[in-house]
């Protein structure tokens, strides 16, 4: 019988010292009532002596949930296995020992989803769509994300693997999944797509994020895709955020004109809408699909300051979790986001990819001026001052190559016709 060590392990780890004084059984008898568990046990077996807990199922899919990462080429490599803990928790059993970053900050063990899983939660507009969508199809999901236990999120990360953010696959399915070529979408269509997305239509994946979007496989380009669009017709919230959207194209040009990367984007009119489509650096081509977990998850995972992305990334590398010369990159970033009137550089701003050791920040998106953007449905005059760059604490050359973009990014920016006028004319006024 097994019971007893069952019901020791089922509050508590324990070590096999600890269930021989509790049950009175031997060394060997514990040794041989552990193996019959099977995989109702998970040994933690980088603690010395090694510790036993007790596995339970979950997401509907049992005890022992393989993790794999897709490549470039789209095939899935299966890393370890995700353990369900008893009575709560989750545990990594990675194929891997190595894996600092699929780990944690804990050894793999987890109090609840790992944060790179809870990433995936649908979030932003997209995500409040596919809540409700997901209520509809079974009443046991509430219809915002924000309430979605995760059991709910790895049964939803389970049957949407295709379309999430990154590279992580949970479960059995996306490993037996025939590939099948994504629908490809033409710009011609986008008005179409923008116009049903806002009433209420899901379209492409659960990428964050609060402004109005889609993403899509793009026909011309043969690239996955993200897509915002501004609110349709000539009003002044409209032309407002025409003019953040605007504002987000030129601040890639300009940064990737100093080599900081930024997403590639192409902007245009059409159907009374400004879109703003961005190629995803976490696809490649048709298949193939890049890591990516925003700073946010890895901030609540690793460092716990919730604060800002060089904070971050100097805990980071103090952690050996990332090189310390991506921190200049994260400083340049910052520096350029307060010169443009940027009010939005929070953590689920920056995405990191990864390997098996350590981050690395992803190009930026979601660069832009936001502080323009119109506030709770008002449309406020063009106004912003912004910090003297010395109080920016650069190194001689960073000052050089932010003035560099800077100057790029508002003369790129003046001398866009798609600008609005009072943009144009605020810009002119402060050179
Ligand atoms: N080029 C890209 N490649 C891959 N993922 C991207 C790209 N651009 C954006 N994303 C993902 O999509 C999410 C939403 O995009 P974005 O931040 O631009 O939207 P938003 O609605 O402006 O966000 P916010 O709520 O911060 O204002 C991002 O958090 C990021 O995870
Ligand atoms: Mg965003």
């Amino acid at each position: 019988m097994t019971e007893k060590i069952i019901n020791l392990l089922k509050s508590n780890a324990a070590t096999s010292k600890q269930l021989q004084l509790a049950t009175g059984y031997s060394q060997a008898v514990v040794s041989r009532k552990l193996r019959k568990l099977g995989d109702k046990v998970i040994t933690l077996d980088q603690q010395r002596p090694p510790q036993y807990l007790l596995s339970g199922d979950a997401f509907g899919v049992g005890n022992k949930v393989p993790i794999s990462l897709t490549n470039h080429d789209g095939e899935l490599c299966l890393v370890g296995f995700l353990r369900p803990i008893k009575p709560k928790g989750f545990y990594y059993e990675s194929n891997d020992k190595t894996s600092k970053v699929l780990l944690g900050g804990n050894k793999g063990l987890f109090t609840d989803l790992p944060y790179y899983l809870d990433d995936l939660r649908p979030q932003g507009f997209l995500g409040r769509q596919i809540a409700k969508k997901m209520s509809r199809i079974s009443e046991e999901f509430p219809t915002k994300s924000s309430y979605w236990n995760s059991n709910q999120i790895g049964r939803f990360i389970i049957a949407n693997n295709d379309d999430l953010t990154g590279n992580i696959a949970l479960g059995e399915q996306p490993l037996l999944r025939l590939k099948k070529k994504p629908k490809t979408t033409k710009r011609s269509e986008y008005a179409t797509i923008a116009n049903e997305i806002m009433q209420g239509e899901i379209f492409g994946s659960s990428a964050g994020g609060e402004q109005p979007k889609f993403t899509a496989f793009n026909h011309e380009l043969q690239s996955h895709v993200i897509v915002k669009f501004s609110p349709k017709g000539e009003s002044e919230i409209a032309h407002r955020w025409r003019d953040v959207l605007l504002s987000e194209h030129h601040a890639n040009q300009a940064l990737n004109s100093i080599s900081v990367e930024a997403a590639q984007t192409h902007v245009f009119e059409q159907g009374g809408r400004l879109f703003l489509e961005s190629i995803r650096f976490d696809r490649k081509s048709m298949f193939g699909k890049c890591p990516m977990i925003s700073l946010q998850a890895i901030d609540s995972e690793f460092v716990g300051s919730g604060e800002n992305w060089l904070k971050t990334g100097q805990k980071l590398v103090q952690l050996k979790l990332m090189q310390v010369q991506y921190l200049s990159t994260i400083k340049l970033l910052s520096a350029f986001g307060s010169l443009i009137n940027n009010t939005d550089m929070h953590l689920g701003n920056l995405s990191l990819t990864f390997n098996n050791k350590e981050f690395k920040p992803l190009p930026i998106y979601d660069m832009c001026s936001m502080g323009f953007a119109p506030k709770a449905s008002e449309v406020h005059a063009f106004s912003f001052t912004p910090s003297p760059i010395k109080s920016l604490e650069l190194e001689d050359n960073e000052e050089v190559k932010i003035k560099r973009a800077i100057g790029c990014f508002w003369k790129g920016l003046a001398n866009d016709k798609r600008l609005s006028k009072e943009f144009r004319k605020f810009i002119k006024a402060h050179p």
